[in-house]
């Protein structure tokens, strides 16, 4: 078996679904339900598998804050914007946390993966993803052929975990917001996938259900975005992993033609 194939076992797409062979994807500028197999559309809403599923992962809510502008002065530089980073108390997170998690990968890849917050394995080790729900994340990557690392670079909305798996609020989500804004602008990536709803909600500016933002072309600063579900989320709904196999399909697609 090789690397190819683990990859698509472990996502439950094999051998129905490859990369080569992608199933037809949804219309950009339509809705991904409105072509999604009924099956599909039946699936339980995120945020209430999230909730009834024992929790070890940073989960989301149904009620997700967006992000306002607030008074911030972001940093010009990497350095600075990691130091900056590493001294923030804005919202107090930082004081019940371990360390901050500020992203990982190339500084300059094309691809920008944009997730929540830390859980307890990346509150421990100071680096997004690591945990149950990163190495799902990894398989998707290696799936299209990226690597952490080499082609990718991953950040969340909030750079500190929130005490007991808890939510951070609203605010503290507004806090922080502005350092991922500012790591997108320096990557300058050629393409944003925003995993789950709170990532999207909060590049977005729009509270909208999940599977209304997937399947279509969204804007991010004039970057193109697109919303796949939380790998955490595909953990306890693994039938999802074709939908979300659908969405990574699309985002290749568009890869390919922005970069064409
Ligand atoms: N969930 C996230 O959203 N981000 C991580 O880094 C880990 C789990």
């Amino acid at each position: 078996m090789d690397r190819q194939e683990a990859m698509l076992r472990e996502l439950n797409l094999y051998p129905q679904w490859t990369l080569r062979d992608a199933p037809q994807r949804p219309e950009i500028v339509a809705p991904a339900s409105a072509e999604m197999p009924v099956e599909h559309m039946a699936a339980v809403p995120e945020a209430e598998v999230l909730h009834a599923a024992p929790v070890d992962e940073m989960i989301v809510e149904t009620e997700v804050p967006v992000a306002t502008v607030t008074a911030f002065i972001p940093a010009k530089t990497w350095p600075e914007l990691k130091q900056q980073v590493r001294d923030c108390e804005r919202c107090g997170l930082r004081a019940g946390c371990t360390q901050t998690v500020f992203g990982a990968g190339n500084e300059r890849a094309d691809w920008f993966f944009v997730g929540e917050g830390p859980g307890a394995e990346e509150d421990a080790q100071g680096e997004p993803f690591v945990g149950e729900s990163g190495k799902l994340l990894d398989n998707m990557l290696a799936a299209i052929k990226l690597r952490r690392g080499k082609d990718v670079y991953i950040a969340n909305v909030s750079k500190c975990r929130p005490p007991e798996n808890s939510h951070p609020t609203a605010e503290q989500i507004a806090l922080c917001s502005p350092y991922l804004a500012h790591q997108i602008e320096l990557v300058n990536p050629k393409l944003i996938v925003a995993l789950g709803k709170v990532a999207a909600t909060n590049l977005l500016g729009e509270d909208m259900p999940l599977d209304a933002l997937r399947g279509t072309l969204h804007d991010y600063n004039g970057i193109p975005l697109i919303v796949t579900y939380h790998p955490a989320y595909l953990l306890r709904r693994p039938s999802v992993k074709a939908q979300a196999w659908q969405d990574l399909c699309f985002a290749v697609d568009v890869m390919k033609e922005v970069q064409s």
